[in-house]
């Protein structure tokens, strides 16, 4: 926590003094965390005044973030803590979690739609506007952000991930720690954050949640962990394990996986707190037998708090028996109240009651519509029937033309579906009610034929029912179901130009849509502004530039499908190949149907000049810090002004281990007015180049690498070949 070291240094003293004044019951006490709601009032004053609690969740059961607000004021907060602090013989405050994702009233777009920005300073801005909201109802500590790459479509919680790069992990996790705590985590309106779920949760095998993951230490290092290792050295104040196990062993037990690697190896000075009742379920993995057994073998792993399942009263036993020694109970203690001293709760315990729940400034809708808009990617625009001419008659059916609660996606419990703008209110707002033609219910067969016969263009607003995606809502099939796809291939049938707009959590795979489809505009589930930012779009009043942060397969069969995999065996290329290729699928094109970092735009980009001012250096010039600098020229040279995301991918062609075809390490996204030209420079350097060897060292083998300068993963425009001299 070397960003926050001066506080860190100062509260020292304070917290020793506390520590040689606690029994180990009161040490004890701090580590578990309770759940509370309405209804449990009563009980949690008396626990807190009994001092038997270091922290209460704002939730009654594991999916409560996901399902329904929790109903506790400020006020019924603040009598809670008034106990503890005033009540319990030491006054230490309690710690209130909860589950703020996306958004505590304004919602923002799920957080894979918010990484298809590729725009950190708009993720950091989001952060940080959900900190102030959630702070002003009562949140000291949210369980955000959800770090899990996620290489699988079928997961449910994808949606709650960055996607399936590292490098886009590791940018979005600093964003949003710097968004939720800010420089001082103890200032108004900042929250401590929680990075979760370490680790290799996204990984279940076939996309079922909860399930195990295989991942060897190789990919750990390189693939899993690095948007957590970005996290910690952003300062990070807490970290989450997760449910899964790992090549057999539960996280949650894991000695290797939370003491050694998070809090040796990157050096995590915060707090790790188990999920929901996991410390419970390694009954249910079958490497504990009982209660006792699965506190002494948390602790032992080194998880510092248990989530609500007060097994940890069962610590004072285990250390009578000698099973557990006191100095993980006293490094678990310290952990936990360094963080509440960094967040101030030893000089102000209590939550503002003068001016509670401060939502929805017009500042904050406004950010949560251009953040939608930046996050929505433009697969398709055939003869640029986009953007669409405001006195088009527009018909707009599907089952999402009204819809509200569905754009708010799931781990939106604090979002109201009265705050959202649905597409039909955005679109009316744009072009007026008498340019639109739909009806009450634009599911429905007959009122489609009217709307579409008599209408110039068709807006197709198609998604999955939010209840498809999130946690433990995964699915076999990511294909869009034909009863969506129906609306597209009616309107198409009937000889009118179609715009689709998906809304979905995951990537779904379109490839039926896009037969019936002149233009496919997927918005994800957008949040509280969602109509007005799609309505943007469609009528050109903002440009689309977001890009894919994950794949999109053509069908369900090719998952796994991510683009960096290393070469095969056959020196084929990786996932991302051709039908009849050998040792590929027989039956189906390999070629995703959209790749990562793809997105459209309405102008376009030409790349010139790409030069590199070395072709070669030493291994000792690299591991100085020296760098290469490469320079582009970016000429916008279409219509409109926009946004382009210059991307920069790096092989590294002969190492020790098998490397990825490419791998993202740098990007751009610069704004340009149509006809302008600017040159962009990229740095690669040591961080560019290295990776975890089979030893777990960071490392630049000598060699050759191909750095390309792309559009996205598959569209190149050049390859520049260097050299790490030994
Ligand atoms: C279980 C989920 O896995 C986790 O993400 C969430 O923070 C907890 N429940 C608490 O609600």
């Amino acid at each position: 926590m070397e960003k926050y070291k001066d506080k860190n240094e100062s509260l020292g003293s304070r917290l020793e003094d506390l520590m040689s004044k606690m029994t180990v019951k009161d040490k004890i006490n701090q580590l578990n965390q309770e759940m509370t709601n309405r209804y449990l009032i009563d009980e949690l004053i008396e626990k807190a005044m009994k001092g038997i609690m270091g922290s209460c969740i704002l939730a009654d059961n594991p999916f409560a973030g996901s399902t329904e607000y929790h109903t506790m004021t400020v006020k019924d907060l603040n009598k809670i803590q008034k106990e503890a602090v005033e009540k319990t013989r030491l006054g230490i405050p309690l710690i209130f979690g909860n589950d703020v994702i996306h958004g505590a009233r304004t919602t923002f777009p799920i957080p894979l739609a918010q990484a298809a920005t590729w725009d950190f300073e708009l993720i950091k801005e989001a952060a940080s506007i959900m900190a102030r909201e959630a702070n002003s109802a009562g949140v000291h500590w949210t369980f955000a952000p959800m770090l899990d790459i996620s290489r699988d479509p079928r997961w449910g919680r994808i949606i709650e991930s960055p996607g399936e790069d590292p490098f886009l992990g590791a940018m979005y996790a600093k964003a949003s720690v710097e968004g939720i705590q800010g420089d001082d985590m103890s200032a108004k309106g900042k929250l401590a954050a929680c990075a979760k779920h370490y680790i290799g949760y996204g990984a279940a095998e076939g996309g079922r949640d909860y399930n195990k993951s295989e991942i060897s230490d190789y990919l750990l290092k390189n693939i899993y962990l690095t948007a957590f290792k970005a996290a910690v050295d952003a300062g990070i104040a807490t970290v989450m394990t997760s449910f899964n196990e790992i090549s057999g062993q539960p996280v949650t037990s894991s000695e290797y996986h939370i003491r050694q690697l998070l809090k040796q190896e990157l050096g995590f000075e915060g707090f790790v707190v188990s999920d929901w009742c996991s410390v419970q379920k390694l009954m249910n993995q079958g490497v504990a037998d009982n209660e006792k057994d699965c506190a002494l073998l948390a602790v032992k792993a080194g998880i510092d708090m248990d989530m609500v399942d007060r097994y940890y009263d069962h610590i004072e036993e285990l250390l009578s028996e000698g099973k557990l020694e006191m100095v993980h109970v006293d490094d678990a203690v310290r952990r936990i109240l360094r963080i509440k001293f960094m967040l101030g709760l030893f000089d102000n315990p209590y939550f503002d009651e003068s001016e509670s729940e401060d939502y929805m400034r017009e500042s904050d809708l406004l950010h949560a519509k251009e953040i939608a808009m930046h996050s929505m990617i433009l697969l398709k625009n055939e003869d640029n029937l986009l953007p669409l001419c405001k006195q088009n008659k527009v018909a707009l059916v599907g089952p999402i033309v009204h819809e509200k609660r569905i754009l708010l996606g799931s781990w939106s419990a604090g979002g109201r579906p009265e705050d959202v703008i649905s597409l039909y209110e955005g679109i009316k707002a744009m072009i007026g009610e008498e340019n639109i033609l739909t009806s009450a219910n634009p599911s429905w067969y007959d009122s489609i034929y009217r709307a579409v016969k008599n209408s110039d263009v068709v807006v197709v607003a198609l998604g999955e029912d939010e209840n498809l995606s999130g946690e433990g809502r995964c699915v076999s099939s990511v294909e869009l179901p034909d009863y969506q796809v129906k609306f597209a291939k009616i309107a198409k049938e009937l000889g009118k130009k179609v715009v689709s707009v998906v809304f979905n959590g995951r990537p779904v795979s379109i490839t039926e849509l896009m037969k019936y489809s002149d233009a496919v505009l997927y918005s994800w589930q957008p949040g509280v502004m969602a109509g007005a930012a799609v309505a943007e779009i469609l009528f050109g009043g903002f440009v689309p530039c977001g890009r894919l942060p994950v794949t999109i397969v053509r069908y369900t069969g090719q998952i796994p499908m991510y683009y960096n995999t290393p070469n095969n065996s056959d020196n084929r290329t990786g996932y991302y190949r051709e039908l009849g290729e050998h040792g590929n699928y027989e039956d189906v094109s390999d070629a995703p149907l959209f790749p990562f970092g793809f997105g459209l735009s309405y102008t376009s980009f030409e790349y010139s000049d790409i030069v590199c001012d070395k072709t070669a250096l030493s291994l000792k010039e690299i591991n100085e810090g020296n760098k290469l600098t490469l320079k582009i020229k970016i000429k916008n040279i279409g219509q409109y002004d926009g946004y382009e995301t210059v991307q920069c991918y790096i092989r590294d062609i002969v190492a020790s281990m098998c490397r990825p075809l490419k791998e993202l390490k740098a990007f751009q996204k610069i704004w340009l007015e149509a006809g302008k030209e600017i040159e962009i420079k990229f740095e690669i350097g040591r961080n560019e180049l290295a990776f975890y060897n089979n030893q777990g060292k960071f490392v630049v083998e000598p060699g050759k690498f191909i750095i390309e300068i792309a559009k996205n993963c598959v569209s190149v425009d050049r390859k520049i070949e260097i050299n790490v001299d030994d």
